[in-house]
């Protein structure tokens, strides 16, 4: 496995390489990180994976300079996981001018964006410029984050980007949490109560899916459940799987979204739902 920081190095590294399989992260992995790696092992082409805290996607007051920065372990568990190139371009390649283009996908502004103004214009514009230095054939993101996989799914159908993403699962904890690398940062009571979010989730799944069609009285007592064990909820939203929008009487495929913060740690999750 090659550890390559410029994308001179990058591009001489894949000149003449067959098609590659891409899995961007910000590093600090886990297990989750590490399925996107092998379902990107399993289309075929060789991995390349990329570390890069991008400062584009956090906004004041955010955890950029606390996040964690772990290459060297990162390294060992892409290495075992059979990555072959691992990008991890320093600050100037990735943000080289004070005045930075930005990418404005729609949607920026709902669900997570109304919460984290000029999140998702990073993210969709740190992918955008990883998509043209690697220029993968299929790229892997999870459904985590289903807004950010959203987002960059048009991305990619709007800029023509000759690009085939592959959508991963969630990888959880047995107790339900989604993996995440900010559950670092709870506290063990905290770590303890955290999968009240995915059991809340799974109940207004359960409810929707024996009938239930009062969406906003089922948002409703999900978000009272959590305030009522001292989360802040930043929202609980049935939405149409197909638009990220609201769904009308007859929208089949749902899913509802969640964002909370547990102290100043702050967890999402959804959870897909179909209707018959
Ligand atoms: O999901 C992430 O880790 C980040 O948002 C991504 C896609 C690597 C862009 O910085």
């Amino acid at each position: 496995m090659r550890l390559i920081h410029s994308v001179s190095e990058l591009r001489a590294a894949l000149a003449g390489q067959r098609e590659t399989a891409f899995v961007p992260t910000m590093g600090n992995l886990h297990a989750g990180h590490i399925a996107l790696v092998e379902q990107a092992r399993a289309s075929g082409h060789p991995v390349v994976a990329s570390i890069f805290v991008n400062p584009l996607q956090f906004g004041a007051g955010e955890d950029f300079q606390r996040y964690p920065r772990t290459l060297p372990a990162d390294c060992e568990q892409l290495e075992a996981a059979g990555c072959d190139i691992v990008f991890a371009p320093d600050m100037h390649e990735m943000v080289p001018e004070p005045q930075t283009f930005q990418v404005q996908p729609p949607l920026a502004c709902e669900l997570c964006g109304a919460f984290r103004p000029g999140h998702f214009s990073g993210v969709a514009t740190v992918v955008l410029k990883l998509f043209n230095m690697v220029q993968p054939a299929v790229a892997v993101f999870g459904k985590k984050d289903y807004q950010q996989l959203f987002i960059l799914k048009g991305l990619v159908r709007q800029f023509n980007l000759p690009i085939r993403i592959l959508e991963a699962e969630t990888t959880r904890a047995a107790d339900g949490l989604a993996l995440s690398s900010r559950n670092g940062y709870l506290s063990a009571a905290q770590r303890e109560e955290a999968p009240r979010l995915v059991r809340l989730l799974r109940e207004a799944a359960a409810r929707i899916g024996a009938g239930e069609r009062d969406y906003a009285g089922i948002e409703q007592a999900a978000s009272n459940d959590l305030a009522a064990h001292d989360w802040q909820v930043d929202y609980i939203a049935v939405r149409s799987q197909a638009t990220l929008l609201a769904p009308s009487p007859d929208t089949r495929d749902l899913v509802i979204l969640a964002a909370a913060r547990l102290g100043t740690t702050r967890l999402i999750d959804n959870i897909e739902v179909c209707v018959g």
